[in-house]
């Protein structure tokens, strides 16, 4: 029997993506294993251009690889489906529906009762904190609440898997901080496998189980680093390793450091 604690694993294997350029094809993705778990946090961190949206649009099934493959829970990931939920740093809602008509706008391929259909998308903007504000529209919200609207939306289709791609990336440092805290929050209810893009370092070692580094472009995943850490983390408490982990990780995102280790 499938349980909870089993769906939701991501396994990509030998998969490389080119794309047709001017001259000829650009490898966007060199080849790249990797397996993630089932309910895990993983954070994908590289320079720019290394292709960390080119691998999730292709977990999403926006992109097909060129070589390899890719599967959830054993079946090969063929096109968009719910099981694959993404969230984008702009926050991709519909600025003529409400946040509630937001949430209800990604249930309405289930055809539910009217009534279950708003409960469950008022359930999901409790969950983000956003109940009071169910009928304003994205103008009217922040960086920080829009965010948490696209948090609610995806959390509301029940995926397997969530992918996000430098979610925070436009909010100011302190709403970031607490979109961490909401964030785990989600996630440990749900227990979906998110794989997490950021180009913030301290971000994905106080967030993510699994710390994934890619070279320059074209990207490979050249260092993995497992954090067993208890939430919430702090850089500054003792025995804690994550200050010279970011260090390691800084060093390898410089460019020189990156090319002599390769
Ligand atoms: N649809 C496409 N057609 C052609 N080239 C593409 C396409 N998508 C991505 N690329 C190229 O693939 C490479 C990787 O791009 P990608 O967007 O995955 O990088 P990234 O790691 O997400 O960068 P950033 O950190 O800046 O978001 C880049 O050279 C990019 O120009
Ligand atoms: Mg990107």
């Amino acid at each position: 029997m499938v349980t909870s604690n089993d769906v939701g694993r991501v396994e990509i294997e030998d998969v490389v993506i080119r794309f047709a350029a001017k001259k000829g094809e650009v490898t966007a993705l060199a080849r790249t294993n990797l397996t993630l778990e089932p309910g895990t946090f993983t954070a994908l961190i590289g320079p720019s251009g290394c292709g960390k949206s080119t691998l999730m649009n292709a977990i999403a099934g926006f992109v097909a690889p060129s070589e390899g493959r890719l599967t959830l829970d054993g079946c090969a990931i063929a096109g968009p489906s719910n099981d694959v939920g993404v969230i984008f740093q702009q926050y991709a809602l519909f600025p003529w529906f409400t946040a509630l008509g937001n949430v209800r706008f990604g249930l309405k391929q289930f055809k539910l009762p009217r009534s279950e259909e708003i409960d469950r998308a008022r359930a999901a903007l409790d969950e983000v904190g956003l109940g009071p504000h169910a009928d304003k529209f994205p103008q009217q919200l922040s960086g920080g609440m829009k965010q948490r609207v696209a948090i609610a939306r995806t959390f509301a289709v029940g995926p397997k898997v969530l992918l996000m791609d430098e979610p925070f990336g436009a909010l100011d440092a302190q709403t970031r901080i607490s979109m961490h805290g909401l964030l785990l929050d989600v996630w440990q209810k749900h227990r979906a496998t998110v794989l997490f893009v950021t180009h913030d370092v301290d971000e994905a070692l106080l967030l993510a189980d699994d710390v994934r580094v890619m070279s320059q472009a074209p990207g490979r995943l050249i260092r993995h680093y497992p954090l067993r850490q208890e939430r919430p983390r702090a850089f500054n408490r003792s025995g804690s390793q994550l200050l010279d982990i970011r260090e390691e990780i800084l060093g390898l995102l410089r460019p020189q450091d990156t090319l002599s280790a390769f």
